[in-house]
């Protein structure tokens, strides 16, 4: 028993060490050899790129899907593969391999250099043709909604760019993208000319435009694959670093606001039966806190003055934000802290907390602790996003 004090009394002081190391929110999962995505990548062999470009892309392609990736579905149990469909073009497209074709990373690395290296006889090189080429592939590849939970990306080698009428390649770009593909770009700058450059990258979902000199190029585009592998089901919102901004950095984290209302209590098996590992959600820092308020100002379900749960409560001395099923709950840490003026009260009964608009005229809200079985109220729920980590039926 007196040990168990001397404990207790070593966790109280030990919060400065704590204090150093505050929680934070989880990361997406960016293991290659887990990655689960179809993408399909589109190369100029028009005459700029030269023959030896056309050698080095191959290479590069190769080695960007070298990282122990699953390529092909036949030869797995585990879900989480890649199929890669390769398209080159120049004032034509060809389709050299739909989503199918290769099934293994050594099919593929003999294949690349088998197709890739022939240089075409054309100058002429459009940019909207190879991404037609690209955009039939993929639907081809959802036929009968084939993997239909698998995210699409389209990786693009490019050595000039044109937008003049019918071959202007941005219509259709803009069409994949919002209906959720994502576009990498890779200039292939052999002159130097800028306004190319530029122009190629600018069809690229945001952050995903590189060039041929850039020093991590196979990193960049691993990390696109990655960032594309890391999202939210349907009706679930990523967190980001900044609400609103698309091209703003993921989190391995998805929300979702509940605008049925529950008692803490309740809420908190709402979340955990709402989906697989899912919890009420946690607040580790002010930018979360913020987030999770403007995700909820732009949800008109909630209605002013904004009142919801979140997963933070008191339990055996102090508090504690909830964590999925099965794993310990994370220490609250006070310098994180949020509540409302007069908060927390003391009260043995009053153990969960809420986000409470405090005054009507002023629009933010903190924290402040209540009855967790008497006071429903709407919620925000949490789960890890689907990612190299978690895959998603
Ligand atoms: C798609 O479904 C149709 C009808 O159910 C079937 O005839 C066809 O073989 C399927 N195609 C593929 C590629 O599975
Ligand atoms: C990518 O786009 C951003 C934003 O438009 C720009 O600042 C950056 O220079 C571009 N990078 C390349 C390599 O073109
Ligand atoms: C805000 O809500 C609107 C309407 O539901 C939605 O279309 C939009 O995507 C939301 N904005 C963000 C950043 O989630
Ligand atoms: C916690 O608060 C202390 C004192 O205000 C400060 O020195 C420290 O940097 C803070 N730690 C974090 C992680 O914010």
């Amino acid at each position: 028993m007196l040990l168990f004090a001397t404990w207790l009394l070593l966790l109280a002081t030990s919060s400065e060490i704590l204090a150093q190391n505050p929680p934070t929110d989880r990361s997406c999962g960016n293991d290659l050899s887990n990655l689960w995505l179809d993408v399909v990548v589109v190369v100029d062999n028009s005459i700029g790129m030269t023959q030896a470009g056309l050698t080095e892309v191959a290479a590069q392609i190769v080695t960007i899907f070298g990282g122990g990736t699953r390529i092909g579905t036949i030869a797995y149990s585990d879900k989480r593969t890649v199929r890669v469909g390769l398209v080159t073009y120049n004032n034509q497209a060809t389709v050299q391999a739909d989503l199918n074709r290769f099934q293994s990373a050594d099919d593929l690395f003999n294949s690349v250099f088998q197709i890739l290296p022939k240089l075409s006889a054309s100058d002429e090189v459009y940019l909207a043709k190879g991404l037609d080429a690209a955009e039939s592939v993929l639907s081809a590849g959802r036929k009968n909604a084939t993997r239909s939970n698998y995210k699409q990306l389209v990786l693009i080698y490019a050595s000039d760019y044109r937008d003049d009428g019918e071959e202007d390649p941005r219509p259709t770009a803009e069409r994949m993208k919002s209906s959720g593909v994502s576009i990498a770009t890779v200039a292939f700058d052999q002159t130097g000319n800028e306004g190319v450059v530029k122009a190629i990258g600018e069809i690229a979902s945001p952050g995903f435009n590189f060039t041929n000199e850039d020093a991590d190029l196979v990193r960049e585009i691993q990390g696109a694959m990655i960032k594309t592998n890391c999202f939210c089901s349907s009706l679930w919102h990523q967190y980001r670093k900044e609400f609103g901004v698309d091209g703003s950095p993921k989190y391995g984290v998805c929300l979702k606001p509940v605008a049925l209302t529950a008692a803490w209590a309740p809420a908190k098996l709402g979340c955990q039966n709402m989906i697989k590992s899912g919890y009420m959600v946690t607040e580790f820092d002010k930018q979360k806190h913020d987030f999770v308020f403007k995700l909820i100002q732009n949800d008109t379900s909630f209605p002013e003055p904004y009142v919801y749960h979140i997963g933070l409560s008191y339990v055996n001395g102090g508090y504690f934000w909830q964590q999925p099923v099965g794993h310990a709950l994370v220490p609250f840490q006070l310098n994180d802290s949020l509540w409302n003026p007069g908060f927390p009260q003391q009260s043995s009964s009053n153990t969960a907390v809420l986000n409470q608009q405090a005054i009507a005229t002023e629009i933010s809200v903190g924290w402040q602790n209540t009855n967790q079985y008497t006071v429903p109220e709407r919620y925000v729920c949490e789960v890890a996003s689907c990612d190299t980590d978690t895959y998603c039926e």
